[in-house]
C-alpha cells in the first residue's frame, strides 16, 4: 500500500507566503527527563521558540505554545539503572526541575506536559492502532542484538558502536549524534552493550516497521520541491541527503518494559519506540490544554505548525513524524522546522555526562534576576547557521558593553533627565518645534517594528535582536548629538523636544524588546508607568503623551565584574580537572611490528626549548626554538591549547630530529617533539630525566 492509498489526504496549509495564517501551533522539542536543562537547550530551542511566540502574541495572533518532558526511552531507563532507582522516580524528579527552570527563564508555554500522562498514553496508543488498522506497518520477525548478561534486547542507546556513515565512535543504536544519521543497531560497526559492555549475541523477535521507503515521493514533493526556499539551508540540506540516500523501513516498536505498551494482543514486553510516541506528545498536550478545541490546531488548513528543535532532531521532525502524520491522513504537516546547530561551551562540546555545561538551575542561583542577560547573550550568539561558542568573557562583554552601555544607559539618561528638568513628566511639545533631524529620527524609529517583525517572521532571531539594539543605539546617538544636559541652561524649550523624542524611543523599546527580554520589558513599563502594549501600537510615533508622569528611574542592567566571571571560569576549570582524573583511558591496540633497522632510521635526541611564541591566527600552534646540541632550529608544535609559551621555555624534550621539514602557516618546522596523549585527549610532554644531556641520542 502506498501513502496515497493509506487514507485521507493531509490538510496542506493554504495560507500563502507572506499572508497571515488564522492560528499558530508552535512546539518545542520535549527534553528527556533524565537530567537538568542547560544553556544549549535554551539557546537551541526554547529561547527562539519563546521569542517567536511572544512576538505573535504581541501582534494579537492566535497561538498555542506546546512543551513537555519526554519521559520514555532508553535515556531514562539507563539513568535509573545507574542511580539504582526506578524510571518513574527519575522522570518525576527531572520533570519538576526542568519545568521550574523554564518557568523562571520566562519560557511562556501554554502547557508544559509530560509523556507519562494518561492522556498521552491514550493518544499515542490510538495513533498506533489507527495506523495498524490501516495497514500502514510491516510486521517482521528478525534476529536482534541481545545482552545475555542483562537478559534483554539492546535497542537505541542500549547499544553503541562505530557509525557506518561518518565512522565516529559512540554512535547509538538509533542515531549517530556526530553526523545526525538515523541508524538501526544492525548498521553499527563493532557493537557493544552500553549496560554491560559485552559484545551482544543475536536473538529472534517480532516488530512493526513504518516503511519510510514508500513515502519517498511524498517527501520529495513536500520538502525538496515545496520547502527549498523557506526552510533553513542546514535543515533542507540534511533532509535532502537522507532522501537522496534512500529511506529504509524503520521499526517503531521495542522490546522494553518502559514506554507506551503496544495496543495489540499478545505483545507483552513490547512498547512503542520513544521517537514514535514523543512527537505525538505535542498532540496529547494540545488535547490537555484544549479538550474541546484542540483539533483545529492540528487539522485546520488555516493553522501554521512550527517545530522548534535542535539539529540532532531534524530527521525525526522532518522525515519520520511527517510520514506518521501523512499515514494517518487527517493531520497538518509542519510549515517550518527551524532547527538550530549546537552551542559549545568555552570551545568544547556541551556534555551532560562530563558535566560540561552551564545548568539553568545553577545559573539562576549564581545570577539571580539576570535571566534576560542570558536570554540576550544566547540570542545574540545563537547557533542559527553554524555551531557557536558560549564564553563567559563574551557573556560579560555583551552585558557590560551592549545591554548596560547601550540599552540601559540610554533609558537611564532619558528618565533621569526628565525627572531633573521636568519633575518626571513627559514634556509637551508641538510638531512645529521639530527640526529636520528630529523628524528623521522619528521616521527611523517608526521603521523598527516592521524591520524586527520581518526578521522574526523568518526565524532570524539574532538579526531581530541586533535591530532592537540598533533602536537603542539610535536613541543614544540622538541624546549625544543633542546634549540636553548642556542646552538646558540656554534653551529649555529645545530640551523638551529632545526628551520627548527620547522618551518615545524608550517606550518603543519597551514594546519591541518584550519577546527577547520579557523581564526587562516589564521593568521598563514600570519605569515609564505604562501598560504593556501590543506590537502594532509601536507603529505610532507617540506612545507617551505630554504630561504623562513617569515612575522613578531604576537600573535595567548592572555591571558584571571580573571576579564574578572568574568564579565561573574557576568552576569550569575544576570540572575539567576532575574529568581528566576520571577519564577512562582508551588503549589503542598495538601497531604492526617494525624492524630494528626501521627504528634505527629515526634520529631521536634530547633537546631544550629556548624560546616559544604563539603562531598568530591559530589556536593550536606554538613556534618553538630548540637547542639540539648540533644546531638551533625552529619546530612548530600543536600544543598551544595545553601549554602557554612561558611554561615551556627551559624544558628538556624528546625530539624526532630528522622528520622531513613541514610548513605550518608559512613557518618551516624541523622535527617533532614527542608528546603523550592523556585519556581526556589533552597532551603532555614526554620528559627526559633531569640528568639527560641536551644533544644526546635516545635509543
Ligand atoms: N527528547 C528528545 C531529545 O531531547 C526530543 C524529543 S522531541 C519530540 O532529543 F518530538 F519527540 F517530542
Ligand atoms: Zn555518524
Amino acid at each position: 500500500m502506498n501513502s496515497q492509498q493509506a487514507g485521507v489526504e493531509n490538510a496542506t496549509p493554504i495560507f500563502k507566503a507572506g499572508s497571515t495564517p488564522k492560528r499558530y501551533t508552535v512546539t518545542s522539542a520535549l527534553p528527556y527527563a533524565n537530567g537538568p536543562v542547560h544553556i544549549g537547550h535554551l539557546a537551541g530551542v526554547y529561547v527562539p521558540a519563546d521569542i517567536y511566540v511572544r512576538y505573535l502574541r504581541s501582534r494579537g495572533r492566535d497561538v498555542i505554545f506546546i512543551g513537555g518532558s519526554d519521559e520514555h526511552g532508553v535515556p531514562i531507563t539507563i539513568k535509573a539503572l545507574k542511580q539504582n532507582t526506578t524510571p518513574q522516580a527519575i522522570v518525576d524528579h527531572y520533570h519538576t526541575l526542568i519545568k521550574d527552570s523554564f518557568e523562571k527563564f520566562g519560557i511562556s508555554f501554554d502547557i508544559y506536559s509530560r509523556t507519562s500522562s494518561k492522556m498521552h498514553e491514550a493518544t499515542a496508543s490510538a495513533f498506533f492502532k489507527e495506523l495498524y488498522d490501516k495497514g500502514c506497518f510491516i510486521e517482521k520477525t528478525s534476529m536482534q542484538y541481545y545482552d545475555t548478561e542483562q537478559h534483554q534486547f539492546l535497542a537505541d542507546r542500549y547499544i553503541t558502536g562505530t557509525c557506518p556513515h561518518c565512522h565516529s565512535e559512540g554512535a547509538y543504536g538509533d542515531q549517530c549524534e556526530k553526523c545526525g544519521s538515523a541508524l538501526s543497531p544492525d548498521e553499527l560497526i563493532d557493537p557493544k552493550s552500553t549496560i554491560s559492555g559485552s559484545t551482544p549475541v543475536k536473538k529472534e523477535t517480532k516488530h512493526w516497521y513504518l516503511p519510510l521507503d514508500r513515502y519517498e515521493d511524498f517527501l520529495k514533493k513536500w520538502i525538496l520541491e515545496g520547502h527549498r526556499d523557506d526552510w533553513r539551508p542546514n535543515v533542507y540540506g540534511q533532509c535532502k541527503s537522507w532522501i537522496d540516500l534512500g529511506l529504509q523501513p524503520r521499526a517503531v516498536t521495542r522490546d522494553l518494559d518502559w514506554g507506551v505498551p503496544l495496543p495489540l494482543p499478545d505483545t507483552k514486553g513490547k512498547v512503542l519506540y520513544v521517537w514514535f510516541d514523543a512527537p505525538i506528545g505535542y498532540i496529547s498536550a494540545t488535547k490537555e490544554l484544549l479538550p474541546e478545541d484542540w483539533e483545529k490546531y492540528w487539522k485546520d488548513d488555516q493553522t501554521k505548525l512550527v517545530h522548534f528543535i535542535g539539529k540532532d532532531n531534524i530527521v525525526f521532525h522532518c522525515i519520520i513524524f511527517p510520514c506518521m502524520l501523512k499515514a494517518e491522513g487527517s493531520y497538518l504537516l509542519p510549515d517550518n522546522v527551524p532547527a538550530n546547530e549546537f552551542l559549545n561551551l568555552e570551545g568544547d562540546k556541551i556534555s551532560t555526562s562530563r558535566n560540561w555545561a552551564i545548568w539553568l538551575h545553577e545559573y539562576l542561583e549564581d545570577f539571580p534576576g539576570k535571566q534576560d542577560v542570558l536570554r540576550y547573550v544566547l540570542t545574540a550568539n545563537a547557533p542559527e547557521t553554524k555551531d557557536n561558542d558560549f564564553t563567559w568573557k563574551d557573556f560579560q562583554a555583551r552585558n557590560n558593553n551592549e545591554l548596560l552601555a547601550v540599552f540601559g544607559n540610554f533609558v537611564n539618561r532619558t528618565v533621569v533627565l526628565t525627572h531633573k528638568y521636568f519633575e518626571g513628566k513627559v514634556p509637551s511639545v508641538s510638531e512645529t518645534a521639530y527640526t529636520e533631524a528630529d523628524k528623521e529620527c522619528l521616521r527611523e524609529m517608526c521603521a523598527f517594528p516592521d524591520r524586527i517583525a520581518d526578521s522574526l517572521e523568518h526565524y532570524r532571531f539574532r538579526e531581530g535582536l541586533n535591530e532592537l539594539m540598533n533602536l537603542a543605539r539610535l536613541g543614544n546617538k540622538y541624546l549625544t548629538d543633542n546634549e540636553p544636559w548642556k542646552v538646558f541652561k540656554t534653551d529649555p524649550e529645545r530640551v523638551k523636544v529632545v526628551l520627548n523624542i527620547s522618551l518615545q524611543i524608550a517606550a518603543h523599546l519597551a514594546v519591541l524588546c518584550e519577546p527577547f527580554l520579557p523581564f526587562t520589558a516589564e521593568k521598563l513599563c514600570r519605569i515609564l508607568n505604562t501598560e504593556k502594549s501590543g506590537w502594532d501600537a509601536a507603529e505610532k510615533e507617540e506612545l507617551l503623551q505630554g504630561g504623562h508622569l513617569l515612575n522613578p528611574a531604576e537600573f535595567l542592567f548592572e555591571k558584571i565584574e571580573d571576579e564574578v566571571i572568574q568564579k565561573q571560569l574557576d568552576k569550569l576549570a575544576a570540572i575539567k580537572e576532575a574529568n581528566k582524573k576520571n577519564a577512562k583511558p582508551n588503549y589503542e591496540p598495538q601497531k604492526e611490528a617494525v624492524s630494528f633497522e626501521d627504528f634505527g632510521k629515526m634520529d631521536l635526541r634530547v633537546a631544550e626549548i629556548t624560546a616559544a611564541e604563539k603562531v598568530a591566527k591559530t589556536k593550536k600552534l606554538l613556534k618553538l626554538t630548540l637547542n639540539t646540541g648540533i644546531d638551533t632550529r625552529t619546530v612548530v608544535s600543536g600544543i598551544a591549547e595545553y601549554y602557554k609559551p612561558e611554561e615551556v621555555v627551559g624544558r628538556k624534550v624528546c625530539l624526532l630530529a630528522n622528520l622531513a621539514p613541514r610548513d605550518f602557516k608559512g613557518i618551516e618546522s624541523h622535527g617533532m617533539i614527542l608528546m603523550s596523549e592523556n585519556p581526556d585527549g589533552t597532551l603532555c610532554f614526554v620528559e627526559p630525566a633531569k640528568d639527560a644531556v641536551v644533544g644526546m641520542q635516545i635509543r
